[in-house]
C-alpha cells in the first residue's frame, strides 16, 4: 500500500507539474447534470456540469484524471489529516456545483482557511499544495457570490455531537471527547478563529495518533519577538482525563470569547502565544475510556502503548543538577541530555515533547493531572536519592510558589476550608507543594522543562477522581477556568526585553545580571534574535545565594550585553 501511494503521489506530482493552459472562468449558464462521482458522493449538492474548470468534458475524463485519483488517496497520504475537508474542496473544483442552470463557485476564503490549516500536513510529507486547489484561480471572492463547500461539516455534526437546536456555535459540550471528537472540535475551533488560532501536530503517539495542539496567537504559526510562549498539557497519564477535557473547553472558550470581543481574552491572545495539547497520551486514553468513567481502575491506561509512564520517561537532569550545584560558579541552566539516556526506551510521545520545547521558547507551562487536588512544582526528584519525601527546592523556589499560588488561590475547591474537598492533606499548605516533598520521582517532565530549557512548569492535580463522570465535567470547568486564565496571564510578569550591544544590535547570547529587584518579578523573557540562530529565551532568574542579585542566563554566552530594552523597570508588575 505505501508503495502504491508513493507511486500515485509521484504520478500526481508529475501530472500537476504540467499546469493546464489558463483556464477561463466557468460559464455561468450551463447544463446541469446529475452528479455521480464516488469520491464526491457526500458533497452538499447533486448537480454538476461539463466542462469542469479543469476542462474535463465527461465522467470518464474526470475519473481517469490524476487529480481525481489524488483526491481519493489524499487522506492516506496525509494520514487522515484534513479529511474530509480537502476531498470536498477538491470536489467543488472537479465537479462544480450546478443549480438551476448556473454554475456556483466555491468561496476563496474557505480554500485559504483550509490551506492555512493543512499546510503543516503537506509539509510533513514534502508535498506541494495541489495546483487544482489554487485558491486564487478556482475559487471566487465573496463579492462575486460563492458558496461554502464545507458547509455541511460546519453545520452537520455527528449524531452524538448534535447540539440541541437553537444553540449558538459558541456552545461548549461539557462531555468526554473521543480522539476523533477531540480532533474535530479543535479543527472546527481553529477554523472558526482562523485569524488567531491554528492547529498543528507535534508528532505521533506509539500507535500513530497525532499529538494535536491548538495554538492561539495574534500571528498563529510564528514566534514574535517579545511575545511570550506558554503551553498547557493534558492527559500525560492516559487515565487522568479531566485535563484533556479542560483544555478542549478552554480552546473553545478562548475562541468564542475572542470573537465576542471579551477584552481580557483579546488582550491575552494579542500579547501571548498559547499552545494547548489536550492529550499527550491518546493511546492510554483509549484504554481508560474503554473501561469508562466510574469503572476505570486507578492505573489502567496510565502508561502509553509501550507501557511507559511518560512522566518518568524524560532525561533525569535533576541528578546532574545536584552534582553541578555542589560546585561553586558552575552553570546549572540548559543542562544537556546525556547520551546514555538514548540507550533506554524513549517513548515517541516523550520525544515529541522534547522536540517541541527545544523548538519553541516556552517560558511557562502547566501539566494537568488527576488523582488529588493540589498544585506541585519542581523539583520532583529529591535532592537525596533515597529520600522519598524531601523538600527539594529549585533556585527559583519563590517564583515557583508564586506560580503555583496563581492557580490554587483562585480555585474554589483548592481553597475550600470545609470538609467538601477531596484530598485534604494539602489545605494547610494552601494546596501547593514542592513535588519531591510530596513524593520523589525521577524522569519527570517538569524538572526536565526547567533544567533543559528554563521553562517553568507546574503540575496541577485537578481532582481526586481520575476519570470523572460526565456530569462532573461542567463543575470542573467552572472551578478551573479562572485558575487557568490567571495562570496564563502570569507569563507577563517580570522583565521582558531584547539584549543589545551599544550599537543597538541584538546580542546573540548573553548572560544578564539583574540587581535589586524583588524575586517575584524576575521571571521574564529575554530574547536574542539573530538570523540563523534559534531564539533562546531565559525565564530563569537563578537567585544568587545570599544577596539581592538575580541573574538571567542564556543558552550560551557570547558577546557582552550592554543594555536591556525596554528598561527593566518598565515591565515591573
Ligand atoms: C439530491 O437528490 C435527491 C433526489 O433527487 C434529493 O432527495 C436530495 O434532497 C438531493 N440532495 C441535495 C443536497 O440537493
Ligand atoms: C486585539 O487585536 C485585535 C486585532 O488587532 C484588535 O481588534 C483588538 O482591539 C485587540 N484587543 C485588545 C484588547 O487589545
Amino acid at each position: 500500500m505505501p508503495l502504491l501511494l508513493a507511486a500515485l503521489a509521484a504520478m500526481a506530482a508529475l501530472a500537476f507539474a504540467a499546469h493546464p493552459s489558463c483556464s477561463p472562468g466557468p460559464d455561468p449558464s450551463a447544463t446541469c447534470v446529475d452528479l455521480h462521482l464516488r469520491t464526491c458522493a457526500d458533497a452538499a449538492y447533486n448537480h454538476t456540469s461539463f466542462p469542469t474548470p479543469l476542462e474535463h468534458r465527461s465522467w470518464e475524463a474526470v475519473e481517469s484524471s490524476p487529480e481525481y485519483m489524488l483526491l481519493g488517496v489524499l487522506h492516506f497520504l496525509l494520514e487522515g489529516q484534513c479529511n474530509p475537508d480537502l476531498r470536498l474542496l477538491g470536489c467543488s473544483v472537479l465537479a462544480p456545483r450546478c443549480e438551476g442552470g448556473h454554475i456556483q463557485r466555491p468561496c476563496r476564503h474557505v480554500c485559504e482557511g483550509l490551506r492555512e490549516a493543512c499546510q503543516p500536513a503537506f509539509d510533513a510529507i514534502d508535498m506541494a499544495w495541489p495546483y487544482f486547489l489554487d485558491c486564487a484561480q478556482y475559487f471566487a471572492p465573496e463579492e462575486e457570490g460563492c458558496y461554502d463547500p464545507l458547509e455541511q461539516l460546519r453545520g452537520e455534526l455527528d449524531v452524538e455531537e448534535a447540539l440541541p437546536s437553537g444553540l449558538p456555535p459558541t456552545f461548549i459540550r461539557f462531555a468526554h471527547h473521543s480522539y476523533a471528537q477531540m480532533v474535530r472540535v479543535l479543527k472546527r475551533t481553529a477554523a472558526r478563529c482562523s485569524q488567531v488560532a491554528k492547529m498543528y501536530s507535534i508528532g505521533r503517539s506509539f500507535e500513530g495518533k497525532d499529538l494535536v495542539v491548538i495554538e492561539f496567537s495574534s500571528r498563529p504559526g510564528q514566534h514574535e519577538l517579545m511575545e511570550p510562549e506558554v503551553k498547557l498539557i493534558g492527559n500525560i497519564h492516559g487515565n487522568e482525563v479531566a485535563g484533556r477535557e479542560m483544555l478542549i473547553y478552554l480552546a473553545q472558550y478562548l475562541c468564542s470569547e475572542y470573537l465576542l470581543g471579551n477584552a481580557r481574552i483579546q488582550r491575552l491572545l494579542n500579547t501571548t502565544r498559547i499552545h494547548l495539547l489536550p492529550s499527550m497520551n491518546p493511546d492510554g486514553y483509549e484504554v481508560a475510556a474503554a473501561e469508562g468513567a466510574g469503572y476505570n481502575g486507578w492505573t489502567s491506561g496510565r502508561q502509553n502503548a509501550q507501557n511507559l509512564d511518560l512522566n518518568r520517561n524524560f532525561p533525569d537532569l535533576t541528578s546532574e543538577y545536584y552534582r553541578l550545584a555542589s560546585t561553586r560558579g558552575v552553570r546549572t541552566d540548559h543542562i544537556s541530555i546525556s547520551q546514555y539516556y538514548w540507550w533506554g526506551k524513549v517513548a515517541p510521545e516523550t520525544k515529541a515533547i522534547m522536540k517541541w520545547i527545544q523548538t519553541i521558547p516556552f517560558v511557562l507551562s502547566a501539566s494537568l493531572h488527576g488523582g488529588d487536588l493540589v498544585v506541585s512544582y519542581p523539583f520532583d526528584f529529591s535532592k537525596h536519592p533515597h529520600e522519598e519525601k524531601m523538600f527539594s527546592p529549585t533556585p527559583d523556589e519563590k517564583m515557583f510558589k508564586l506560580l503555583a499560588r496563581a492557580y490554587a488561590d483562585v480555585h474554589p475547591m483548592m481553597m475550600d476550608r470545609s470538609e467538601n474537598r477531596c484530598g485534604g492533606n494539602f489545605l494547610k499548605r494552601g494546596s501547593i507543594i514542592n513535588g519531591a516533598d510530596w513524593y520523589s520521582f525521577t524522569g519527570g517532565m517538569s524538572d526536565f522543562n526547567y533544567l533543559h530549557t528554563n521553562c517553568f512548569e507546574i503540575t496541577v492535580e485537578l481532582g481526586c477522581v481520575k476519570f470523572p463522570p460526565e456530569e462532573a465535567l461542567y463543575g470542573l470547568w467552572q472551578h478551573n477556568k479562572e485558575p487557568l486564565l490567571n495562570f496564563l496571564e502570569m507569563v507577563h510578569r517580570g522583565i521582558k526585553g531584547v539584549v543589545t550591544d551599544k550599537y543597538g544590535k541584538p546580542v546573540k547570547n548573553a548572560r544578564i545580571l539583574v540587581k535589586g529587584i524583588r524575586h517575584d518579578v524576575t521571571t521574564g523573557l529575554l530574547e536574542t534574535p539573530s538570523p540563523g540562530f534559534p531564539y533562546r529565551h531565559c525565564s530563569s532568574p537563578r537567585l544568587l545565594q545570599g544577596n539581592e542579585e538575580n541573574h538571567h542566563s542564556l543558552a550560551h554566552e557570547e558577546g557582552r550585553p550592554r543594555g536591556l530594552h525596554p528598561p527593566a523597570s518598565g515591565d515591573r508588575t
